[in-house]
């Protein structure tokens, strides 16, 4: 899967799936089912880390997740997330993380939050050869300014939203994450772009739609209005866990297929 791949796919008007993932196993799963794109998000804070928002990480930490990710997977473009931290301050910055995470860990793309204010890292980014996907709305790395995690664009923040999009298409983004914004906006957004954009909690009108695959498999405790659970992983996990558990307590397990003899 190429940047090239995925501007063909809108162009024909196929959407497209892209999930998170985190480590080899999960990727080959996802890579072998055919999805085209994987997302090793910074939400890896929350889903692997522990945190309670995504501003911890560091590149350090997603690096080994990434190359993980491009291990287990063969046909996928992998798409490295920037934390926090790891690009604001001048291009140069971003230029050097997103080198980290293509020589380091091997990923085929950066992405990176943030409209007109991340303009110069794009235009490093993107002259230096990195495919960069955007990413607008609801930007977790910004919740402190927004006070939450709550609906971006809604009113006059919408042109904004959208002038900002205009803006990153222009520097040369090969797609756009829209985060939590009222469907019609999105529609608008995708109607405008040339690039595709990738909704989550954007509505039904956008090119592609991602979700964190811990939320569409049903591991994470209480989910955003925008997800589908599609698998009750926690509740499978649950069982599983309680089964081993009370045949090792009651000797059933091991049984002798199990053992050497
Ligand atoms: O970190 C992440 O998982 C993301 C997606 C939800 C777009 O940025
Ligand atoms: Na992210």
């Amino acid at each position: 899967m190429t940047v090239r791949d995925i501007s063909a796919a809108k162009e024909q008007g196929e959407r497209w799936p892209m999930v998170t993932a985190y480590d080899a196993m999960t990727a080959r799963v996802f890579d072998e089912a055919g999805i085209p794109v994987m997302l090793v998000g910074d939400s890896a804070a929350m889903v692997v880390y522990g945190y309670d928002s995504t501003l911890p990480v560091s590149v350090d930490d997603l690096i080994p997740l990434t190359a993980a990710v491009v291990r287990g997977s063969s046909r996928a473009m992998v798409v490295a997330d920037l934390p926090f931290g790891s690009y604001q301050s001048s291009p140069q910055q971003a230029l050097e993380s997103a080198a980290r995470f293509m020589k380091e860990a091997g990923a085929h793309a950066v992405k990176l939050e943030g409209g007109r204010r991340v303009l110069p890292q794009v235009e490093t980014l993107v002259s230096a050869g990195i495919p960069v996907m955007g990413h607008l709305g609801l930007t977790p790395q910004s919740v402190n300014v927004f006070g939450g995690y709550r609906v971006q664009g809604r009113g006059q923040s919408g042109d904004e939203l959208m002038a900002d999009a205009k803006a990153l298409e222009h520097a040369g983004v090969f797609s756009v994450v829209l985060e939590c914004v009222p469907a019609d906006l999105a529609a608008r957004v995708t109607a405008a772009l040339s690039v595709p954009t990738i909704g989550i909690g954007a509505g039904p009108s956008c090119d592609a739609q991602v979700l964190v695959w811990q939320d569409l498999m049903g591991l994470t405790p209480r989910p955003a209005k925008f997800v589908k659970k599609y698998f009750d992983l926690a509740g499978e996990m649950d069982q599983a866990v309680r089964a081993f558990a009370g045949e090792v307590a009651s000797g059933a397990f091991p049984a002798p297929e199990h053992s050497y003899r």
